[in-house]
């Protein structure tokens, strides 16, 4: 497990249905944090390694699979993206670096929660669990009509989970992923539908709150 006690650096993750703005806040946010004097290293999942680009060709619908199979595949993603020797978040984080990923464990509990039982999926994923738990899990809530409005003025194609239907369920298990691990995260949920700039004060209240907390 990454030893960060001693140091001021954070491991924050982004959460939300797709189109909520989480890329956007990602970016506002690592601006914020340069600005107070972090070097950070922002990352994504699915990532960009052969397993991450397994998991893209399925949901853009080059490839088909089993919803059972892709929360495999993502289970075995996040494990590189953590342990990863050369650009792995723990390897990162042991450089100094607040990491900021948009998606990490909670996005499994709710998106595949909708096909399996959400105890798998937390089993599932109670490795990465215990490697390394986000100092902070920002959920931007957002209802699916909107985002998928606004996934629809910039994507020409509809990739797998983006339907309304779906993303009403995604959401749903989100809030009930939340609720059933409130004791164990430190979780700090926001209201998507606002604008970008007031979305970003509110979570650099939350975040400088941390960081200062941890200089201490
Ligand atoms: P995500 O990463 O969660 O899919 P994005 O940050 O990519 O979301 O945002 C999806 C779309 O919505 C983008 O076109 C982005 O410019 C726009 N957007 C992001 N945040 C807001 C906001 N607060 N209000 C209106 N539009 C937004
Ligand atoms: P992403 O590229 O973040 O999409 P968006 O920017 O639109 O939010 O994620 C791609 C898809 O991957 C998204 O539909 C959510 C899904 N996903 C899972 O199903 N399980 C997971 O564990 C993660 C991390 C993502």
């Amino acid at each position: 497990m990454a030893d960060k006690t001693t140091k001021n650096n954070l491991f924050i993750a982004f959460e939300g249905i797709d189109g909520s703005g989480k890329s956007t806040q990602v970016k506002l946010l690592a601006e914020n944090l340069k600005n107070a004097g972090h070097q950070v290293y922002a990352t994504f999942e699915p990532t960009n390694s052969p397993i991450g680009s397994m998991i893209r060709s399925i949901f853009s619908h080059q490839m088909e699979a089993d919803h059972r199979t892709i929360a495999g595949l993502f289970v075995a993603d996040r494990l590189d993206h953590l342990l990863n020797k050369t650009h792995g978040i723990l390897k990162k984080l042991e450089e100094g670096y607040t990491v900021i990923t948009d998606r990490y464990y909670f996005s499994s509990y709710a998106y595949h929660a909708v096909h399996m039982s959400m105890d798998w999926v937390i089993q599932a994923n109670a490795l990465s669990a215990e490697l390394l738990r986000p100092d902070l899990n920002i959920y931007i809530d957002m209802v699916p009509e909107i985002s998928m409005e606004r996934l629809s003025k910039g994507r020409s194609a509809i990739e797998l989970y983006e339907t309304l239907d779906n993303l009403r369920l995604v959401r749903s298990k989100y809030l009930e992923a939340i609720e059933r691990l409130r004791s164990e995260e430190h979780i700090f949920i926001t209201d998507g539908n606002r604008s970008p700039e007031q979305v970003a004060t509110d979570i650099w209240q939350e975040v400088a709150q941390l960081a200062v907390g941890k200089m201490s």
